[in-house]
This record gives structure tokens, sequence and C-alpha cells, in this order.
């Protein structure tokens, strides 16, 4: 019978023998599955490691912030911060199908990370090792909705699974490949990372540029960060963190509905609340939060931000949704 230590024991093992003495790179993204699978990979390799924070400029507010400082304290981990979000941008102007943002987003990704992986290599003392690895904390889910454990048919590319380029040089190294979400949390519990990084609802990899349905733009991801901003902050604030699985907040940029305010007429854009409750996000259903919660959410979305004039509610269960919108 396995348990999460035994877990982390035999990764610890099996990883320090696959490197040896060469060095890896670990992408953080700010969520619990990349720190965790850092966190395990730094327990095997120590030093050997590096870890690349990717600020795609598709983060919520405050967490380039929370990977920067409050990671690196817990782990001592080496850490190198790229600002991409111009590139990021570039990339995407004129972009609106959801499955070219996420290779778009996914490409990226690696060429960022590869560029990464040589400033490292001759940053570093000792150059002759050659950066062969690269962490990804793929989990079990998406091992199966890419049809990798089970030959189930590709529902969206997940870009740590489906979306690597052909000329990808790096061998993976996935520790929580076996692991369903809940049993992450607990390995990291185990490995001693702070209950705000452990305990943090999941972010998908391509950020908030698969929450703006339309093209992504840096003027709408500013007004979807304070939105989301104020939905996490209303959620914390009655104490539900714990009980929904997530809360995407998403932004219909191409669609627009009249309103008024005061006596004027307005023409803005819809921001949709999507709170579910889920196991593992195989499947999920939507959470029944209590309607003071989501007019508190709603009244300040609205108030607080300009453009926004009508909040909606999506009231689906996955299948037939998906958790994210695109
Ligand atoms: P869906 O939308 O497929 O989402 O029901 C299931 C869970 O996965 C997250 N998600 C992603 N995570 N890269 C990730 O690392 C991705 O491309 C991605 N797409 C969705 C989503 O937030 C939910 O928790």
């Amino acid at each position: 019978d396995w348990t999460t230590g035994n877990i982390v024991e035999e990764q610890v093992a099996s990883i320090r023998e696959q490197v040896g003495t060469k060095r890896a790179i670990c992408g953080l993204s700010g969520g619990v599955d990349s720190a965790v699978a850092a966190a395990i990979v730094q327990k095997a390799v120590g030093e050997q490691l590096t870890c690349v924070f990717v600020d795609h400029g598709l983060l919520r507010k405050g967490e380039a912030e929370q990977v920067e400082k409050d990671f690196v304290a817990a782990t001592g981990v080496q850490l190198k911060v790229v600002d991409a979000e111009q590139r990021f941008l570039s990339a995407l102007a004129g972009v609106s199908d959801p499955e070219e943002k996420r290779k778009i987003i996914g490409r990226e990704f690696i060429r960022v990370f590869e560029q990464a992986e040589r400033e490292i290599v001759e940053q570093s003392a000792d150059a002759g090792e050659p950066v062969r690895f690269l962490v990804q904390g793929t989990l079990y889910p998406d091992v199966v909705e890419s049809g990798g454990g089970t030959g189930a048919a590709n529902i969206k590319s997940h870009h740590n699974v489906g979306g690597l380029p052909d000329d990808l040089q790096f061998e993976l190294i996935e520790p929580l490949r076996k692991l369903f979400k809940d049993e992450v949390r607990q390995v990291g519990r185990e490995l001693g990372l702070p209950e705000a990084i452990v305990g943090r609802q999941p972010f998908p990899g391509p950020g908030l540029g698969i929450r703006i349905v339309g093209e992504v733009t840096k003027a709408r991801l500013d007004l979807l960060r304070e939105a989301d901003a104020i939905a996490r902050e209303e959620l914390t604030a009655a104490g539900l963190d714990t009980e929904i699985w997530q809360c995407p907040v998403v932004l219909l940029a191409d669609v627009r509905s009249v309103g008024v305010q005061g006596d004027g007429r307005t023409y803005g854009h819809p921001i949709v609340l999507r709170p579910v409750s889920s196991e593992d996000a195989m499947t999920a259903d939507w959470s029944r939060l209590p309607y003071e919660v989501l007019a508190r959410i709603s009244t300040r979305i609205t108030n607080e931000v300009a453009e926004v004039n009508r909040v909606v509610l999506d009231v689906t269960s996955k299948p037939p949704g998906t958790i994210e919108w695109e």
C-alpha cells in the first residue's frame, strides 16, 4: 500500500538516479503543482535544480510576488525570474481561438525556458554540465485527459502535456504523474511548504489568457485582474476557500450589453463567475454559493471595475461544461 510519504521517498530516490550529476530546471507557475514538483526535485538534487519563473503577464494580482518571496523563503530554491509579458502579448495579438491560444502560450513558454536554460548554463561556474531535465507538475487527470494514460481522446491540449514542440531538448521529470490534486497538497504539507502555497486552488498554466473569451490584450487582462481580485477577496472573507474547488472569473470580451448608471446608459462587458465543487477536476458541480456573497461580488465588480456592467453566474456542471471556458 502506498502513502504520500512513500511517494516522496520513491520519487526522491528515482530522480536522484535519473539526474545524476546533471542539472535540472523547473518552471514555477505560481500554482501548487509546480511548487510541489519543484520541492520534491529540490529535495532530491538540491542546487542542481534551478527554478525558472516565467512571468507571462497572464497571472492574477499578487501571484508573481508570492512565488518570488514566499516560495523561495520556504524552500531556499535557486530562482530565475523572466519578465516575458511583452513577448506573450505580441504572440497572442489577434488570436481568439482557445486551442490556438493554448498552443501559442505553451510554445512561447518552452522557448522562454530554453533561453533561460542557455543563460543558466552560461552563467554557472560548472558550465560543463548541461541542463538536461525539465521538471513539470503534470497530474494524473492531465495525463488522462491528454490521452497519455488511457488512450482517451484529447479533450484539451493541456500545455504541460500535449503542447510540447517536437524539437524539445529536455527529458521530462514528472513527480506528480500518479497523483490527484488532494494528494499533491498532502505531499506539499509533508514537505513543509507554507499553507498559502499548498492550500492554493488550481489555476491553469495558460492563466488569464484562457479566461478572456476573445483576443487577449493588456487592457483586458488588467480589467480581468481587478474583477478576479474582488471575487477572490470576497470568497476568502466569507470563508469559502475550502468549500469550493476554484472559481474561474471570466471576461466575455467580445460581448457587450446595455446597462444604466446614474442618468447614463452604459454598454459594457459581462464578467462570468464560475465557482465549482470537485474532487479531482475530472467532474465538477457548480457551487451553491450564498446569495449574499454573490451579491457582494456583483456589486463590487460593477462598481469598481470600469467597463463591466453585468455579472453572471455559470450554473453548469462538468460534464457537459468544462471548468474553464476555453
Ligand atoms: P477543465 O477546463 O478542463 O479544467 O475542466 C480542469 C482543471 O484543469 C485546469 N486547467 C489547466 N491546468 N494547464 C493547466 O495546468 C492547462 O492548460 C489547463 N486547462 C485547464 C482547470 O483550471 C481545472 O482546475
